[in-house]
């Protein structure tokens, strides 16, 4: 039988052991889904805190918990930070982070960092595959090399793969289950044994031509958004000066059943993803020599939205005889999107630092978030206020940045003095609230 065929049937008789580095976002479920399906996994992370947590069988994400699993497939699972464990594993997906350097540009120490703990303790007849987002050429840019010192064959008795995290953390609808997996293959066999894999956990995997598209594709779906984003949030403030509802205009316009996708105005972005990935665009685009400039627009436009919001609480108090310094705000959500813990880029930090440098006194209010820790980026170290009535009532300005669903906008309606809604969530025009 060949190389190929055998890994594929030891696969499908579950036979293959799988690690995951990374235990992340992106890793945590992917650990989850392989021991729902009973192989046995190696988890890998440099966080003590984390696997100290995961050995308790305790998640430490708050919409990702490990209570489905059985008793028998927890056993399955073996978090660590050795990386001679390596040398046990039949598969490695690289679930690591890809964030920007100072300079806007990719920074792929952690992938790096993560190719050198390993490189050691990689064998003959493994697959390993990238999952993290990154620039089209990566896979080939960081991971051939390595393999061709260690005289691997690639597709012949070592196999490759990327196929990126396409999940949308808080999407009760789409899970990793639900949502298509990409896949792609450095060689026809390393396409054929990640398909066979992926297949065991999700329900639909789609096979695309090279690696290199699976990487752009990836890249692709992101800007999208970001780019539709910006066009959403250059139309609030157009509307805003025509005094029209853009919410309305949105609504309408998603009565069209072909050509137009509804996208909605924010505070700016944030999270992992669409915040980042256009750098990498047009970092890549660059180095081949083409400016990526509605990219680097809708990125710009994005980018000043947490200015703008700042500029319509100043014009909110002014409205009230306010001043924003020393004026006590209470921002609403300190997570980037609506129902997740994530506080990764998100606006709200942002927005927190420059009321601050406008010597507001800001506090903040997040079912999800209890602390906001001092990051690389913001010292903030601020601890979650509790609300009610009396609270709301203490403060000048209540700004709503993120719309969970478990908010209750009735009380805030209620008993706040003004409110800066940057979510649409208070339609109507009242005196004291204004849209942002
Ligand atoms: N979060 C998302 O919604 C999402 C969605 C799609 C794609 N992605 C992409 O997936 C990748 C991972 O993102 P994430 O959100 O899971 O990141 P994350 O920060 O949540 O997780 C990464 C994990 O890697 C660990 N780590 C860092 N360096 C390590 C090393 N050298 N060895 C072992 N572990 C190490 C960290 O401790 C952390 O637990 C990124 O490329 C991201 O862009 C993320």
């Amino acid at each position: 039988m060949s190389v190929k065929k055998h890994f594929i049937k030891k696969i499908q008789n579950k036979q293959v052991t799988i690690g995951v580095i990374g235990l992340g976002y992106v890793g945590l479920p992917l650990v989850i889904e392989f021991l729902k399906k009973k192989f046995s996994v190696i988890g890998f992370d440099n966080d003590f805190n984390k696997i100290n947590k995961l050995k308790k069988n305790q998640s430490y994400i708050n919409y990702i918990s490990l209570d489905s699993l059985s008793k028998k497939q927890i056993e399955n699972f073996l978090p660590t930070d050795d990386f001679s464990n390596i040398e046990n594993v039949d598969v490695i997906i690289i679930c690591l982070p890809t964030p920007l350097n100072k300079r806007n540009n990719p920074d792929m120490t952690y992938i790096n960092n993560g190719l050198r703990q390993m490189k050691n303790y990689l064998k003959e007849g493994q697959l390993l595959i990238l999952e993290s987002t990154t620039y089209p050429g990566t896979t080939k840019d960081l991971i051939y090399p390595l393999l061709a010192k260690k005289k691997f064959n690639i597709g012949k008795n070592f196999f490759v793969s990327y196929s990126p995290e396409r999940q949308d953390p808080g999407n009760s609808n789409f899970g990793l289950k639900e949502t298509p997996k990409l896949v792609s293959g450095a060689t026809s066999n390393c396409l054929k044994i990640s398909h066979k894999l992926y297949s065991m956990i999700v329900d639909t995997v789609v096979e695309v031509s090279s690696l290199e598209v699976a990487e752009l594709t990836k890249l692709y779906e992101n800007i999208f958004r970001s780019v539709n984003i910006g066009l959403a949030n250059e139309m609030k403030i157009i509307c805003e000066n025509l005094k029209i509802n853009l919410y309305d205009v949105i609504d309408a316009a998603s009565s069209k059943p072909f050509g137009f996708l509804p996208f909605y105005p924010g505070p700016g972005l944030g999270g992992h993803c669409i915040p980042i990935d256009p750098y990498y665009l047009k970092w890549i685009a660059k180095k081949n020599n083409v400016d990526a400039k509605f990219i680097e627009l809708s990125a710009k436009i994005n980018n000043s939205m947490p200015f703008y919001v700042v500029e319509k609480i100043k014009s909110a108090l002014k409205n009230f005889n306010k001043k924003i310094r020393k004026s006590k705000i209470l921002i609403i959500g300190v997570a980037y999107k609506k129902n997740v813990d994530d506080t990764r880029e998100s606006p709200s930090l942002k927005i927190i630092q420059i009321l601050n440098e406008n010597n507001a006194n800001v506090d903040y209010y997040d079912p999800y978030v209890p602390f906001l820790k001092q990051s690389r980026n913001y010292k903030l170290g601020l601890k979650s206020r509790k609300i009610n009535k009396h609270m709301l009532a203490e403060y000048e300005c209540v700004v709503l940045l993120t719309d969970h669903d478990i908010l209750n906008y009735k009380l805030i309606k209620k008993y706040s003095k003004i409110i800066i809604d940057t979510r649409g969530k208070f339609k109507g025009n009242q005196i004291n609230i204004f849209n942002a």
